[in-house]
């Protein structure tokens, strides 16, 4: 869930659109993200009103997810500072913001004028004195990045709209500047997928420690035919669900990640890629391991490990 002062910021910015207008305009920005091929959305002011009511909650989600398994890995992980590239509204400062309460100084990089003035209208409204104190700064991420570095630096939902060539170097550029944690979240597609895997060959080259999702530093075994993603439920609100003109009380996620560390992390056994079959007495995992991926079949029999694997998702570790 959005923080309320988020919600009621967002709400007062598009007060102006009827109700019609926003839920046609939110069909029109979905097809053009399911439109683009290699090209990065083109946005008007209406788009980005839609942008606010039915895409931010939805990438707000998966942001708080992925920080959250951060979190799982790294015990007392301390954040003072962040980086946001590709910020569009703020949206992964307000979701640090959130998840990390010694949160203090916060830099974010977008091109667009438009995304940098809205903002800076949200974080006002904002009681975390990070957010309402973040520095906003107009340009591409394929420029000078702020020379600086910080605790925690995120890529959220932005490989995907930079030039191929170009998505390397952001990355390596991007790891520069962190002093402690680097995440990159793409759409759950298989080329967000692909951005994912070859950045994250990049970045362990580069001596960056993996955290998340991967359990392990091998080359990646995903076959080629399919993805890693995962898949976050959030709740819609009556605004988010008429927007969206869906019936539905929530709607699933998909995106696929990766988070670094400047330290090595204890890393899991395995984790689920994909929604266990549970059965009575029974359950099906389909697992990345150390070993590369793996069916595995944990019954009653088992005891202790299926009490556990039971209550375990798609996404989670085991
Ligand atoms: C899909 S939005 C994601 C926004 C936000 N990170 C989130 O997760 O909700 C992508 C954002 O990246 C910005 N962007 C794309 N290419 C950029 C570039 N070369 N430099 C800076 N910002 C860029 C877009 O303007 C847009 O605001």
């Amino acid at each position: 869930m959005l923080p309320p002062e988020l919600s009621a910021a967002i709400a007062e910015l598009n007060a102006d659109m009827s109700g019609g207008d926003l839920a046609r305009t939110v069909a029109e920005l979905s097809s053009q993200y399911r439109a683009k091929a290699r090209s990065r959305p083109q946005l008007t002011a209406t788009h980005r009103a839609a942008y606010l009511a039915a895409r931010l909650p939805a990438t707000y989600a998966v942001i708080t997810r992925v920080i959250r398994e951060a979190k799982l890995r790294i015990s007392g992980l301390c954040v003072e500072s962040m980086l946001d590239l590709g910020a569009g509204p703020g949206t992964a400062m307000w979701a640090a913001a959130e998840k990390f309460p010694d949160l203090s100084r916060v830099v974010l990089v977008e091109d667009l004028a438009g995304w940098v003035e809205i903002g800076k209208r949200l974080s006002c409204k904002s009681g975390s004195s990070a957010i309402r104190n973040a520095e906003w700064r107009q340009g591409s991420v394929t420029g000078e990045l702020p020379p600086e570095s910080f605790d925690f630096v995120i890529a959220s939902y932005v490989i995907n709209e930079i030039q191929m060539q170009d998505r390397a170097r952001v990355a390596l550029a991007a790891w520069q500047r962190t002093n402690k944690l680097l995440a990159i979240i793409e759409p759950g597609t298989p080329e967000g997928f692909a951005n994912i895997r070859s950045l994250r060959r990049e970045l362990i080259a580069a001596r960056a420690y993996i955290v998340a999702p991967c359990p392990h530093a091998n080359e990646c075994p995903m076959e080629t035919q399919d993805w890693c993603h995962f898949s976050e439920r959030l709740e819609r609100t009556s605004e988010h669900r008429s927007a969206k003109r869906g019936e539905l009380g929530y709607e699933d996620e998909k995106y696929s990640y990766a988070i670094f560390s400047r330290e090595p992390v204890a890393l899991p056994a395995a984790r689920i890629l994909r929604h266990p079959r549970k059965h009575a007495g029974h359950a099906e995992f389909e697992l990345c391991t150390t070993e590369g991926l793996k069916r595995e079949t944990i019954s009653r029999k088992q005891g202790e490990r299926y009490r556990t694997a039971k209550k375990a998702e798609w996404g989670e570790t085991m």
